[in-house]
């Protein structure tokens, strides 16, 4: 199987719309006046959350009119914020069928289809015209891609000269191995962390510039963890009864320095 079909299965689950509507009732919000931040703990599925967004928007000055691919985009929450907030359009592109579907209802639902698209697609076959963007975004992406050097050559081909990789991603840490379960991976068989060193080198390498490099493992940990994580939240709307575990093994992960989490902002050369 392809990456793109191995991670499909992974994360894909039946009826999403409905169980992300279903939770934010029980949350309290009203279906009939949803807001991006309503939606925040079911659509942004990173360390972080919202915060972590807007601070990578920032880090990249993220401008009115810029476009920009969201790769690995999930279920939109990024692509909207970036919309919303920030004024970009953004096409997001994601290899799971049905975080597409519940993606593009949550964003029609909002009323942001003037501005974000959603589409199915392989990170590592993007369909899209050599130097047509602006920004290419990955968040929490690329964890289950093996082939780095091909995904972000990929990434450099999309781009016009001067445009940007704004990207937020899981790294091997200098301690090793990581402990499983994984919010992504339950075994090592889908786990392609590399350190940030060979990350940088990969991206050096298909003619990105690395303009930010920031490792911000403490300051995103705290949205991720334990009981912070609210009962509506994706990760459990997702992972259901294997959240427990992939929560206590995120904590060591982070506390032992096994996995880092870098934010970064790359120019095309
Ligand atoms: C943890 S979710 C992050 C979603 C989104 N970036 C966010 O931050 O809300 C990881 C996403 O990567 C997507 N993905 C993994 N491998 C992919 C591939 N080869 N091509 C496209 N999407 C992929 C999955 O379908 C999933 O939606």
């Amino acid at each position: 199987m392809s990456d793109a079909r191995t991670a499909s299965a992974y994360w894909g689950r039946d009826g999403l719309e409905r169980k992300i509507l279903e939770a934010l009732a029980a949350a309290g919000k009203n279906l009939e006046s949803l807001t991006i931040d309503d939606l925040a703990p079911v659509d942004q599925f990173h360390s972080g959350g919202k915060a972590a967004t807007v601070r990578l928007a920032r880090l990249a000055s993220l401008k009115p009119g810029t476009r920009v691919l969201d790769v690995g985009g999930g279920l939109g929450g990024p692509a909207r914020t970036l919309a919303a907030d920030f004024g970009c359009d953004v096409t997001v592109v994601d290899a799971t069928e049905s975080y597409v579907r519940a993606g593009a209802a949550l964003t029609a639902r909002v009323g942001l289809g003037h501005r974000v698209t959603h589409q199915l697609g392989d990170a590592l076959a993007l369909d899209v015209a050599p130097g047509a963007l602006d920004v290419v975004w990955t968040q929490n992406s690329g964890m289950n891609i093996a082939d780095k050097d091909r995904l972000y050559a990929g990434f450099a081909r999309a781009l016009r000269p001067g445009g940007r990789l704004a990207t937020q991603e899981p790294m091997a840490g200098p301690i090793q191995p990581a402990i499983f379960p994984l919010m992504w991976a339950r075994d090592a068989s889908m786990n392609f962390l590399r350190p940030p060193n060979d990350m940088r080198a990969v991206i050096e390498a298909v003619g990105f510039r690395v303009r930010a490099w920031e490792d911000v493992t403490a300051e995103l940990s705290g949205s991720s963890a334990g009981s912070a994580v609210p009962a509506h939240a994706i990760q459990r709307i997702v992972m259901g009864d294997a959240l427990e575990a992939i929560i206590e093994a995120g904590h060591r992960n982070r506390a032992e320095r096994r996995i880092v989490m870098i934010q970064a902002v790359c120019e095309r050369a």
